[in-house]
């Protein structure tokens, strides 16, 4: 195991009629507040009113930032820095799923500074101060609510970057599992794919002796797989929703479940080129990415996919070597991703090899990437040509 230090600040209300919470919390960190959200479903679901109420019984003035896209782009929180500064803004409540709360972090953090906040997505700056923010999550997948990272889109340069600074915790994070009932079954399924994938880019470790560690990832993932098709079936249970909600909070905030562990992540960096041109939901691009990245890295230690494989999917080691029973493991993921509907392949989005050379070449902009086993350009084009 390697050394090891772990802070995260941010306090988590959990349960039904957390919102109840809001007031109490939003008068902690300021007086004026920007209230972001995305494009309408916290109005159809009526969450809106509940926060206007809350917000009121604060006694905080309120500035709104709606339409924040799905893969929030850089123009919005462009759009958002000016209007923090020109409305003195002192607060940022984030209401929505991943983007908008990817969005919040990134205006917080952008408001203090006199340069482009693109400059801190393409490491020429460094974070220094930020405005305090405040999230109440709709949609189990990211672990925004709960982490110090935001992934922003620029557009019209089709690039697609993430980054992270202790400044971007979250204050406070309300997560209430009937907020996630109305959350579309396409939506469910990329969450829960989303989920597994942020586990999955840690437990694919090179780090030896961390015991702990992988059977905190392996209950992550046993209690997602126990869960994703009750809440796919009956959208309302609560059960379901709330397991689906509180696995995806720890399963990627600040790396608790893996202290001490090399992270991989490279399927995380394949996968936002992929959406950076195309636009498509980031779970729905994991899915189509992490059976191939297995596949293309089992070699490097097939005792963890064997393990995996055992103690996931309850394959039963039964005479087989070690690389059949990761290759069985590897099976029963790509075969749980199509049961629940996930895309397996790019040409299910009509994604061809026009551009899998340009988003190769991008992946490695910074260097190679991931740790199980480093990737290079030609990994990544050969990863892509997998998914096609
Ligand atoms: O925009 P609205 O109208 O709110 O609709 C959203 C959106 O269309 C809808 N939705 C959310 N909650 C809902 C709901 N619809 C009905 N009822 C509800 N309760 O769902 C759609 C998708 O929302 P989005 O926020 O885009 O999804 P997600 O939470 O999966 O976030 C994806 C973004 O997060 C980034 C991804 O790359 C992507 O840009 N990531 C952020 C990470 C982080 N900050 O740590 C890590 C992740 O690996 C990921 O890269
Ligand atoms: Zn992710």
């Amino acid at each position: 195991m390697n050394s090891f230090s772990f802070h995260n600040p941010t306090k988590i209300c959990f349960g039904e009629g957390a919102v109840e919470q809001l007031a109490s919390e939003v008068k902690r960190y300021g007086s004026n507040v920007l209230l972001v959200y995305g494009g309408g479903s916290i109005k159809r679901t009526g969450l809106y009113d509940r926060v206007l109420q809350q917000l009121n019984a604060a006694e905080v003035r309120v500035v709104q930032l709606g339409g924040i896209e799905p893969n929030p782009r850089l123009s919005s929180v462009q759009k958002g820095i000016e209007l923090c500064r020109t409305e003195g803004i002192d607060f940022i409540l984030a209401v929505g799923g991943g983007s908008v709360i990817d969005a919040a972090k990134a205006i917080a953090v952008g408001v203090p500074y006199e340069g482009d906040v693109w400059d801190f997505l393409v490491h020429k700056a460094t974070i220094r101060e930020s405005l305090p923010i405040g999230t109440i999550l709709t949609l189990s997948a990211t672990g925004s609510e709960m982490n110090g990272s935001s992934v922003i889109s620029h557009w019209e340069e089709k690039q697609k970057r993430g980054f992270t600074s202790s400044y971007m915790y979250p204050r406070f994070s309300i997560l209430d599992p009937t907020l996630t009932f109305s959350v579309p079954r396409d939506q469910t399924v990329n969450g829960i794919v989303d989920i597994m994938s942020h586990v999955f880019e840690q437990y694919f470790s090179l780090t030896k002796d961390t015991p702990l560690q992988e059977r905190l990832c392996e209950s992550i993932l046993l209690t997602v797989i126990e869960n994703a098709e009750r809440a796919l079936d009956k959208p309302d249970d609560y059960t379901a929703r709330a397991n689906l909600m509180w696995c995806g909070t720890l399963a990627l905030n600040g790396g608790l479940i893996s202290l001490g562990m090399d992270n991989d992540w490279s399927s995380h960096g394949i996968e936002h080129e992929i959406s950076a041109i195309y636009d498509i939901p980031h779970g729905a691009g994991l899915s189509i990415v992490f059976p191939n990245w297995m596949k293309y890295v089992m070699n490097e230690r097939p005792d963890r996919f064997a393990q995996y494989a055992n103690r996931v999917w309850g394959i039963e080691r039964n005479g087989k070597t070690e690389t059949e029973l990761a290759l069985a493991g590897i099976e029963a993921t790509r075969d749980f991703f199509t049961r629940i509907g996930a895309p397996s392949t790019l040409a299910d989005f009509g994604i061809g090899t026009e551009q899998l050379d340009r988003m190769a070449y991008e992946a490695v902009r910074f260097g190679s990437i991931g740790s199980f086993k480093k990737l290079d350009q030609a990994d990544v084009r050969a990863i892509l040509q997998h998914c096609l």
